[in-house]
């Protein structure tokens, strides 16, 4: 325990001369706090082209020239081929009543096959092995074969076809299906999608498009559903919470653009345009009901924001208007989990889920106590929303979007919402914050942005997570889980960014068509979800620079040590000698330990590949007097877990040992 500190502090780093003894560690085997099991999670919004061109999986940008407040309908992303005209037409029978605008296609007879294509989200990923699920809708009379193909930008080559017997009539919009499987892989993402047709089948000299789709094989063959390999990314880091749809998605730019859930309901062509909160407009594609499919495919719990009358351009709900809003999220949650012959259960219903989803947490707007909201979120907006949901949901934890700012009293029986983007240094500082709140939190939004010194909201961000910055997570992490059972759990945000056009640098996962890269960060997170515990237990406290949380699991009948240390005194190693009380000599344990590159700013770039953290697992057994020893390098992450290894790996969903 002891640390003499010679220290010359550079930076988030320390460099000093010391001799150490080992901190000694006793965990009792009474006294500690059951934990709820879903500490690790994240936030998803629509930031990053994170949702449209990111974890949804469509491959088509501007699918059906969508409308909305903050943006016309345009011809981005697609092209013309053999010297058609391309133009938007609103017709008098659209496609449906929010799909107004389609895309009309002018040839003459004479110049045979004419079409377009759609250079997609930066890039199409082509395999050969996949079979992508296509369909458009297209109005106008047309005798003949439309064509499908997908194809290199660069060279032309044709990787896949599909020919589809033309179905259209001049009197109403038809919809038109195909499947197309490459008979090779493309070199590189540079592809487009191609449509074509032949001139002289048409009668009118125009055909009409709108919504044309094309999906790769989903994530668990979900229709209108995840990215495989990003879906993968995040499930590999076995989350268990998922707050969604943000964010100052939720809110929306004005009180007329907030994230309306109903929006978002059935058939595509039912869905209008979303203007969305960062600068792009989305298709709704990813709604409520993929969110809660993923969510279930995955088996992480919902914390579900409901709009609660505040926008980020400072739109405040008065309260004679607010009960709408209220009407809104009772709606919604009767939707997630009513019966299926509630008014909104059987809306879920008829969408092919008579089940109720789980739903045990409500949140209340997001960062009310930003765009001057806080007021009136105080005086009545939340109080308001409070009392609604509880008086019809009592078993829901409904929690205020604003922790204790200002000395805000949140009233019972709420939790509270604290999010941290800061700088390591800052997240270590907050090791303790949480040790003596009585309210339950969600740690709905955090993450290392700024290099130490560097900080304050609009300073700059690194490009990337970096290894310095992800001890600085681990440690307030491991912080919260020391009060697991009254923090509900932790998000990390923004937790994906398409490389191709971002508002955010720091995610733990980046991806392009064809590339997802998982952070430094990532590598933490997993570590430390991978070993659940069920309970916390009170351990000898000694903290700085070796931060830890000690407890067990009860399903797979092992004790588990999380520890994380940041700037040890001249960047030695710290020795640690651990006990856990009733843990026999002899006992074996699996000891992971995650160290970083040389250069703390040291960061997974998404451009070479290369991955920076380091991974050693090693078995250990407890001494004759029961003591695990091992040593820790400075800026290290660590897991000793002592389940029989066949037990180690539990079940997320079902919470049991698998
Ligand atoms: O995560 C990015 C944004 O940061 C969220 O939308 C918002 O809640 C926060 O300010």
């Amino acid at each position: 325990m002891v640390f003499p500190k010679l220290v010359i502090q550079t930076g988030i780093f320390a460099y000093a001369v010391s001799s150490v003894t080992a901190v000694d560690i006793s965990v009792s085997s009474t006294g500690g706090n059951a934990t709820n099991g879903h500490q690790y999670g994240f936030l998803h919004e629509d930031i990053n082209n994170s949702g449209d061109g990111g974890l949804y999986a469509e491959l088509i940008r501007n699918r059906a020239f969508q409308i909305s407040e903050g943006f016309p309908a345009t011809l981005d992303a697609w092209h013309p081929i053999n010297g058609v005209e391309l133009s938007l037409k609103n017709l008098s029978i659209p496609l449906s009543d929010v799909l107004v605008t389609s895309m009309n296609v002018a040839a003459s007879p004479e110049q045979g096959e004419v079409g377009f294509f759609n250079d997609g989200y930066w890039g199409m990923d082509v395999k050969a092995s996949r079979k992508y699920s296509g369909s458009f809708w297209v109005k106008g009379a047309y005798s003949g074969q439309f064509t499908a193909s997908l194809q290199s930008n660069v060279s032309g080559e044709t990787f896949g076809t599909a020919n589809i017997t033309s179905q259209s009539t001049a009197g109403e919009w038809t919809e038109h299906e195909f499947e197309l499987t490459p008979s090779k892989d493309a070199p590189n993402s540079n592809n487009s999608f191609v449509l074509t047709f032949d001139a002289s089948g048409v009668s009118g000299g125009s055909l009409d498009f709108n919504l044309i789709s094309l999906f790769p094989p989903t994530f668990r063959g979900r229709k209108n559903g995840m990215r495989t390999d990003i879906a993968e990314a995040l499930e590999q880091f076995h989350p268990t919470l998922f707050r969604i749809p943000g964010g100052n998605m939720l809110e929306g730019l004005t009180n007329r653009s907030w994230w309306d859930w109903k929006n978002t309901l059935g058939p595509l062509k039912n869905r209008p345009g979303f203007t969305g909160a960062w600068g792009y407009q989305q298709t709704n594609g990813l709604g409520l009901v993929e969110y809660l499919e993923f969510a279930e495919d995955i088996g992480m719990e919902i914390v579900l924001g409901v709009y609660d009358g505040l926008s980020l351009n400072g739109d405040i709900t008065p309260e004679s208007q607010l009960q709408y809003y209220i009407d809104d999220a009772l709606d919604e949650i009767e939707f997630i989990r009513g019966p299926a012959d509630s008014k909104w259960g059987s809306v879920r219903a008829e969408l092919g889920h008579p089940d109720p989803w789980k739903l045990q947490y409500v949140e209340v707007g997001n960062e009310d106590w930003l765009s001057g909201g806080w007021e009136t979120f105080k005086e009545y907006r939340f109080p308001n929303f409070l009392s609604a949901l509880n008086e019809a949901y009592p078993d829901i934890q409904v929690i205020s979007s604003g922790s204790y700012y200002d000395g805000y009293d949140i009233p019972q029986p709420a939790g509270g919402d604290y999010h941290v983007y800061a700088e390591p240094d800052t997240l270590v500082a907050e090791f303790n914050k949480f040790d003596n709140i009585t309210t339950p939190h969600i740690i709905g939004e955090m993450a290392a942005i700024h290099p130490n010194g560097g900080s304050g909201w609009d300073g700059p961000q690194q490009p990337f997570p970096w290894w310095g910055g992800t001890i600085g997570e681990a440690v307030s992490l491991i912080g919260y889980e020391r009060n697991q059972d009254r923090i509900i759990g932790a998000a990390y945000a923004p937790i994906i960014r398409n490389m191709n056009r971002w508002q955010w640098a720091i995610t733990m996962i980046q991806f392009t068509a064809d590339t997802v890269t998982r952070s430094t960060s990532w590598y933490m997170w997993e570590l430390m979800a991978a070993h659940t515990m069920t309970e916390t237990l009170p351990a000898t406290s000694q903290f700085d620079p070796l931060y830890y949380v000690a407890g067990r699991n009860n399903q797979t009948g092992g004790h588990i040590f999380k520890a994380a240390v940041y700037n040890s005194t001249d960047g030695v190693d710290v020795p640690v000698k651990l006990a856990f009380e009733g843990v026999a000599p002899g006992t074996s344990g699996e000891l992971t330990i995650l160290t970083g590159p040389e250069d703390p700013y040291g960061s997974n770039d998404p451009y070479t590949g290369v991955n920076v953290v380091k991974t050693s697992k090693t078995t250990i057994r407890s001494d004759k007097s029961g003591n695990f020893q091992f040593n820790l390098p400075d800026l290290s992450v660590a897991i000793l877990d002592t389940s029989p290894a066949t037990t180690r790996r539990w079940n997320r969903t079902t919470r049991r040992k698998t």
